[in-house]
């Protein structure tokens, strides 16, 4: 079958040809390729798991083992898993824009493995973890070590043997400060918005595309399935990220010119 070709409108192209600043939202859509589960897809892990039981700070201190050993089960995963070439082809539009950020609510840390350069983790990155008591970060190899010892339990902190957690953001908590603040600063300058591969219903990284609209971005949605969003965005691309971020890198190729 012949590779599909994605249509991008002349209003699109007309926006890249002369765009400053581009911001890209991104969601577990965009690793969904790579082999990565989604949340709420039909095969999405809050299908399978409850996230009240196992995303959220009380759950973790009701049942530290359970929640720990879910997340130890995404992090290898997620350590076996690539970037697609929807990761890849924002390392390439990156180049074209003297402003161009991704704001990622994913925790895989893919974009910078594909490497992206400016992303703004909203809820954190599941390879990073620290104490719930001192805050101690711990790296991955001493991780290891610990974990080896707790024999699949929860690990204790080697500074002050507090409970060591994912460094994501669960239910209920606040999202990182400069992690919000500086996406709601992009977002409102922002040109081009592109919402990727969210059902854009966890707040607030679903604001951020009104935020941007508010401020005459023009917003673009790239997702299979229609969203809340939909119905605001000024274009809606039914396809997969791995086929048109690809196919949209090369059009960019076409009207701008490399400046990094
Ligand atoms: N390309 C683009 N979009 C895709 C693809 C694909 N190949 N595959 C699936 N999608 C879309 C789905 O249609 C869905 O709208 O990706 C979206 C994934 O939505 P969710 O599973 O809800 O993930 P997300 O929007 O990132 O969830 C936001 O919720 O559970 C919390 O903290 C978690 O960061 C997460 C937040």
């Amino acid at each position: 079958m012949g590779k599909s070709l994605i249509k991008f409108s002349e209003k699109l192209i007309d926006r890249l040809k002369v765009a400053y600043n581009v911001v890209v939202l991104t969601g577990a859509g965009m690793s969904a390729a790579s082999g990565v589960p989604t949340f709420r897809g039909k095969d999405g892990l809050w299908n399978k798991f409850n996230p009240e039981e196992l995303a959220n700070i009380n759950a973790f201190l009701r049942n530290p083992d359970l929640v720990w050993e879910w997340y130890s089960w995404r992090r290898n995963l997620i350590k076996n898993v690539n970037p697609n070439l929807g990761h890849y082809a924002l390392v390439d539009m990156e180049q074209y824009f003297p402003e161009f950020a991704v704001i990622t609510q994913n925790v895989d840390n893919l974009h910078q493995q594909a490497g992206s350069k400016s992303v703004i983790e909203l809820h954190g990155n599941i390879m990073r973890n620290k104490c719930i008591d001192c805050g101690q970060y711990i790296s991955e190899e001493d991780l290891l070590k610990l974990e080896e010892e707790a024999e699949k339990k929860v690990p204790h902190c080697p500074q002050c043997g507090g409970l060591i957690r994912p460094d994501v953001v669960w239910f209920g908590e606040l999202l990182p400060q400069d992690a919000i603040e500086k996406a709601r600063e992009l977002s409102a300058a922002a040109e081009v918005f592109f919402s990727v591969g969210t059902s854009s219903q966890v707040e607030p990284a679903a604001s951020l595309p009104y935020l941007a609209k508010g401020n005459g971005a023009y917003l673009v949605e790239i997702n299979p399935e229609a969203t809340p969003l939909s119905s605001v965005a000024d274009e809606c691309l039914r396809e997969g990220v791995e086929k048109v971020l690809p196919a949209l890198s090369m059009e960019i190729e076409k009207i701008r010119k490399r400046i990094k």
